[in-house]
């Protein structure tokens, strides 16, 4: 299926640097690295992450890694491995990150996870840094969020440090062990993008909203 039929008409790039990781539209090669990295770090995925209640398997993984392919191929979800340097390898599968199609016209949901090892490092940061950007360079996204459980701490680190803004707390059953019944959905741009009226009067300073790097806030 293409994506004639979705509002979201463009692709993001498969490759996107970001600082001191890249990220990697996921593929099959991935398989084994990805199952010992999800193994790796399940004390720390299976609080917040629905799929992580138990080990992974080559099987399990397999079908992610098939359905993120169809889901890329569809417009409606955008998996990257986040590769950067974990012991003497520079290039390591650290993490996951993702675009999803799933809040509606206009905005994408940015989602993460970092190997356990590999934390407290800034890897997530800049890979949502990066996602944001990305994700607000593509026709048609206007919005950007990061939800996450409000025990989350860790998780819920990240999004103000990029300037994103808490937008609302909503009551939601928990779906993983971890979690509270408040769920938190982070909004950028902080501020809502002007009217369409408004963008008639406005000049380059202010069209440059769209494509701002998050780390400037
Ligand atoms: C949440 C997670 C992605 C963070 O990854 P990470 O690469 O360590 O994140 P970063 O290093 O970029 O930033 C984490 C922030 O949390 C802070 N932090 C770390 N431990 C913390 C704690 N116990 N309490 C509060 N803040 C904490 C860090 O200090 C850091 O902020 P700083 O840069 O201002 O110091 C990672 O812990 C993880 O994969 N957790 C399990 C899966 C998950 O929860 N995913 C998100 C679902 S919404």
């Amino acid at each position: 299926m293409g994506t004639a039929d979705r509002w979201l008409t463009e692709l993001p790039a498969g490759s996107i640097r970001a600082t001191g990781v890249t990220l990697h539209r996921v593929r099959p090669d991935d398989l084994d690295e990805l199952v010992d990295a999800v193994n790796a770090s399940l004390g720390a995925l299976r609080p917040w992450m629905p799929w992580a209640q138990a080990p992974a398997t080559r099987q399990s993984i397999g079908e992610f890694l098939d359905q993120a392919d169809r889901d890329w191929e569809g417009g409606r979800e955008f998996q990257f491995a986040i590769r950067g340097r974990r012991g003497a390898e520079p290039e390591a599968l650290i993490g996951c990150c993702g675009l999803h199609d799933r809040i509606g016209a206009g905005g994408l949901e940015i989602g993460y996870w970092v190997r356990s090892d590999c934390t407290g490092r800034g890897v997530a940061t800049s890979a949502a840094s990066a996602l944001t950007a990305s994700a607000l360079g593509l026709d048609g996204v206007s919005r950007v969020e990061i939800h996450c459980d409000a025990a989350n701490v860790r998780s819920a680190a990240i999004p103000p440090k990029l300037g994103f803004r808490l937008h609302r707390i909503e009551a939601r059953p928990p779906i993983s062990p971890g979690e509270t019944d408040r769920h938190m959905i982070w909004v950028y741009p902080s501020s809502p993008p002007p009217a369409a009226a408004d963008l008639q009067q406005v000049d380059d300073e202010d069209e440059g909203v769209v494509g701002r790097d998050p780390r400037s806030g």
